[in-house]
């Protein structure tokens, strides 16, 4: 029971990542992990798990400058909304407000679109951004449709499509991001990480230079390595923005770590109240 208290007060920890809560939650895992020592419950996978949020926490200077509003007046179409979705509503205004206000160089790259619900509000930021000229935002899926994805089809016309194990959905994305065709470049391409499987081309990174990228893979170790070979060397020091949307879910610990790890490269930057962070690239200086 201590154990699933903590959890939770984990995952509300992450949502907003508040200087104030660190202490307490701190003294909580600390008393969670010795009691776990004292019992014979000596999950290897659940210490490791409490371990590696005790090191994050503690590390976790959050910086002045962290912002955490700002896009909580962003006003999301109906058409938007209408789009089925894996992301809470705070999210996809962030995403609206991000690529609306976003005034620096660089492309605009989308790991992990489903059916394009994150894809249409960054699109409907760009196309009110007034201060950019290049307006496209290049999206990269498999489009193979998994069974654990059927947890977030509420929406009738999914259901009735009765989509298979396997089967490409990119016909439904088309119909559901349509308004926004002109705005979107997409790769049916597959981040190759040895875990899964898919007959498909890995995705490369020809392109220029990287202002945004919002990775929404997975929360696995492997994807996030992935991403990071193949688009980190186009990114900007000092202006790229990375967004990881799994960033503060419980099964995410390992992207915790792997930003952890890359504190130097990764500056917090964005926290909306949400499982997603977003940091500011610089170049380690070695
Ligand atoms: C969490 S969902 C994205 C949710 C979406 N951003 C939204 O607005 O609802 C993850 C997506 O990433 C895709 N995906 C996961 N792993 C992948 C990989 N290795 N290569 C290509 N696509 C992948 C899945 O097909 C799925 O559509």
């Amino acid at each position: 029971m201590r154990v699933l208290l903590a959890i939770a007060a984990i995952q509300d920890y992450f949502r907003e990542e508040q200087p104030n809560d660190r202490a307490g939650l701190l003294d909580n895992l600390r008393c969670v992990l010795s009691e776990l020592e004292d019992t014979e419950f000596h999950d290897p996978k659940i210490r490791s798990f409490f371990e590696e949020t005790i090191r994050y926490v503690e590390a976790d200077c959050v910086p002045e400058a962290l912002q955490r509003l700002g896009w909580g007046g962003e006003k999301l179409s109906e058409l938007v909304q209408q789009i089925p979705t894996m992301l809470c509503k705070e999210t996809l205004s962030y995403y609206k407000w991000l690529t609306r206000t976003f005034d620096e160089l660089g492309e605009i790259v989308e790991l992990g679109s489903w059916m394009g619900s994150s894809t249409a509000c960054l699109a409907e930021g760009l196309s009110q951004n007034p201060g950019r000229e290049q307006k496209a935002i290049h999206v990269y899926d498999s489009f193979i449709w998994r069974d654990w994805m059927k947890t977030y089809t509420e929406d009738p016309e999914l259901q009735a499509a009765n989509i298979r194990e396997g089967e490409s959905f990119l016909k439904y994305f088309w119909g559901y991001t349509e308004p926004f065709r002109d705005l979107i470049d997409v790769h049916q391409s597959a981040l190759k990480t040895g875990t899964e499987q898919f007959a498909l081309p890995a995705i490369e990174w020809g392109g220029g230079q990287i202002g945004i990228l919002v990775m929404d893979f997975a929360h696995d170790r492997a994807s996030n390595e992935a991403m990071w070979r193949v688009f980190s060397p186009s990114f900007r020091s000092g202006s790229t923005i990375v967004v990881f949307n799994q960033f503060g879910n419980i099964p995410a610990g390992q992207v915790r770590q792997f930003c952890r790890e890359k504190a130097l490269e990764l500056v917090p930057l964005h926290k909306p109240c949400s499982s997603a962070k977003a940091f500011l690239y610089q170049k380690a200086i070695e």
